[in-house]
């Protein structure tokens, strides 16, 4: 049986699709019914990270795991999922961490929360997996609205280049390790697309598929932090944007070949991605 948590969500649904039909699978997800279509062999049950014994329970029979917590404010998360997991004898976790765990000048909120987890699933003596993803390609879903309504992108540090993933390809990833964990126990694998591009090259490549001139709009720290405090708390908007400061100073522009080595395949480049989102983009 593999479990699947954070399966409402963008890397878990995917994965979940990708699974299902192929074996057991659970999908666990606080509210089941938001679950993505459960068919023969694909269960989906309800659990919070917050309550031990809904882990306890969903964990029951499960032989390898992705665990996805998505909460730095909420730090016993993961703590209690691995808790649940070494009592399940569950005999493989696959942690959705983030690259700037292995970059010592990351030390935002969001990455030291990261680094812990990480450390957490080191050393509770279950064998793991560690997913480092660079920014999803999907984060500049967050322009659809101003794309198709003025034709703009806002963006802070609009020339900062970032090798952007796209999900497809971290689920991709993912439901290898899954499926066949032999030789990914014990690995961390760097995540990223296949060039480092910036706010403006993506916006030139929607403006190219959409057939109309887009502008790019540099924000300032000070913009952008206002604009995140609407959809984050506090430390997450600022860890955001110190992220992004990060970013600028190019931290983030390294292309790792992990993608291509463990699927046998080119990684997804941001048209690509772009192509099959457009009409979320389209006026
Ligand atoms: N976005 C990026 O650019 C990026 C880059 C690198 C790493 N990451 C990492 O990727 C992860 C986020 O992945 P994602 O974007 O796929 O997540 P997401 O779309 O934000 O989805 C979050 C999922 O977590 C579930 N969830 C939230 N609180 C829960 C709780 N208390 N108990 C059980 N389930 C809970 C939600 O399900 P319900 O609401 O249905 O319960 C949902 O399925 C984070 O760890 C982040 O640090 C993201």
């Amino acid at each position: 049986m593999i479990l699947v948590t954070g399966a409402t969500g963008t890397v878990g649904r995917l994965v979940a699709e990708r699974l299902s039909g192929t074996g057991p699978l659970r999908l666990l997800t606080r509210d089941p019914r938001r679950a993505p279509l459960a068919g023969p062999g694909t269960e989906a049950v309800g659990g919070d990270f917050d309550d031990l014994g809904s882990l306890r329970e969903a964990l029951t029979g499960v032989r390898s795991a992705l665990l996805v917590t998505t909460n730095p404010l909420a730090p016993g998360q993961d703590e209690n999922f691995l808790t649940a997991a070494r009592t399940a004898g569950v005999r493989h976790v696959v942690k959705l961490s983030a690259q700037a765990v292995a970059d010592p000048g990351a030390v935002d909120l969001i990455t030291r929360w990261q680094r812990d987890n990480e450390e957490l699933l080191r050393a509770s003596g279950l064998p793991w997996t560690f997913l480092r993803p660079r920014a999803f390609m999907s984060n500049t879903l967050s322009w659809a609205r101003s794309v198709r309504d003025e034709g703009v992108v806002r963006a802070l540090h609009g020339t900062s280049r970032n090798s952007t993933v796209d999900p497809r390809d971290i689920a991709d990833v993912a439901v290898r390790v899954l499926a066949d964990p032999g030789a990914h126990v014990g690995r961390g694998y760097a995540l990223t697309g296949p060039a480092a591009l910036s706010a403006v090259h993506q916006t030139e490549i929607l403006g190219e598929l959409l057939e109309r001139p887009l502008k790019l709009v540099e924000l300032s720290q000070d913009q952008a932090l206002s604009g995140l405090l609407a959809r984050y708390p506090e430390p997450l908007a600022r860890a955001l944007v110190e992220s992004a400061v990060r970013g600028r100073d190019g931290a983030k522009a390294h292309v790792d070949p992990t993608v291509g080595e463990v699927l046998g395949r080119p990684a997804r480049t941001y048209r690509d991605w772009a192509v099959d989102h457009l009409s979320v983009f389209r006026a």
